[in-house]
């Protein structure tokens, strides 16, 4: 279905536009809570902050990395008004802006403009004394945005309007002095929007008309449970180092768990975020030394994925023991093998997920491990009362 309008694609990824995930914006309730959470539990290092102490009136924001992942936690200090207020109340706590770096924003805009792409905030330059960036904000569906960043002109460490995190706002100790909390994320490998049923086509042509091109797409993935089937086009850069899986239920079906993201994020949103380490067995190590929470697998699982393994030619490095311990997931071709895996919801809505995952010459989504995270997704879904 999708795929026909691939041709819509003009030129525009030749020459100019989307070079990578610059940042991911999360409104949230508490942002101080939700940046110690970032650090204590995922390993992220404190780079940023704005606030009433730096001059920020209306909200709060604080800047986490590790590797090239950067996160921007924000929340409001007015209560009852404003769009981060009323959008945190609708959704709770969710991924807001996919920001992304571009090489000419100028360009870039107006060939967005002349495919038909609404620009949600007309581009303005912010400046400090490392220099200056230039920015705009377009908005794929719902709440979400994305904010457009052109800082070849800029060595400060994150953006212009934020500041170094403050002493007393600085609760960034490192845990991971000691090897067994380590964790070393390196960058984001793809995210996943979910849409309301029949708005996939929709997404994916404006995605289109931003310069992505399709990766694969798939028409009710085969997922056997009774409740789920989606439908799913995966778009990319050239590069490749921007990657979105869209999503959406099958129209058919009432109770899977994209039913149950759309129901408690009031619509289409942003579900996971998925973070690639080089080494899956070390993170996933330190991650649960740290108390992260991740979906229980079955041991029916490894004991398929040994048979599968010994009837192929490819040799996985790591233990299939150590990888049934940390209830990580194998899938692989003849050419190589991911493993992955996806945390328990970041925050009190079943909304927002974090999946970690490590390539071994394979670039595909563990389309061997669906049917695994669907059943163990709707265990939990049964225990929340929703399926
Ligand atoms: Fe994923």
């Amino acid at each position: 279905m999708v795929v026909t309008q691939v041709n819509k694609i003009t030129e525009l990824s030749k020459q100019s536009g989307i070079i990578s995930i610059d940042h991911v914006t999360f409104y949230v309730s508490n942002a101080k809570y939700a940046a110690a959470y970032f650090t204590r539990f995922f390993g992220f290092k404190l780079i940023g902050y704005k606030g009433l102490e730096t001059g920020s009136r209306s909200m709060c924001s604080y800047v986490v990395s590790q590797g090239d992942v950067v996160l921007v936690l924000c929340s409001t200090y007015q209560y009852g008004s404003g769009d981060l207020w009323s959008i945190v109340s609708s959704r709770g706590d969710m991924v807001k802006d996919v920001a992304f770096t571009v090489d000419c924003l100028d360009n870039y805009l107006n060939k967005l403009v002349t495919n038909g792409v609404e620009i949600i905030r007309q581009p303005w330059t912010e400046s400090d004394q490392h220099g200056s960036v230039r920015m705009a904000v377009i908005s794929p569906f719902g709440d979400i945005t994305h904010t457009l960043i052109e800082r070849t002109r800029y060595s400060g460490t994150f953006l212009p309007s934020f500041h170094p995190p403050l002493e007393s706002k600085n609760f960034d100790e490192p845990l991971d002095i000691s090897p067994e909390y380590r964790v070393s994320f390196k960058v984001i490998d793809h995210f996943v929007p979910v849409l309301n049923a029949g708005q996939l086509e929709k997404a994916f042509d404006y995605y289109s008309k931003l310069g992505l091109e399709t990766f694969y797409s798939v028409d009710d993935f085969k997922v056997k449970t009774d409740k789920s089937r989606l439908n799913m086009v995966i778009v990319a850069n050239k590069s490749k180092d921007v990657i979105i899986n869209l999503v959406a239920p099958s129209a058919e079906d009432k109770l899977s768990q994209l039913h149950e993201f759309l129901k408690y994020n009031n619509g289409s949103g942003i579900q996971h975020l998925a973070l690639r380490t080089d080494n899956i067995v070390a993170t996933v190590t330190g991650l649960r030394a740290r108390g992260v929470q991740f979906l229980e697998i079955p041991s029916s699982y490894y004991d398929k994925l040994r048979q599968r393994l010994d009837s192929s030619k490819i040799s996985i490095k790591e233990s299939i023991d150590t990888l049934e311990k940390l209830q990580i997931l194998c899938d692989f071709n003849e050419n190589g093998y991911i493993l992955q895996l996806f945390g328990k919801p970041l925050f009190d809505r079943p909304t927002s997920y974090l999946e970690i995952i490590q390539r071994n010459n394979h670039s595909g989504f563990g389309a061997g491990n669906v049917q695994a995270l669907y059943e163990a997704v709707e265990r939990l879904q049964k225990q929340r009362g929703n399926l």
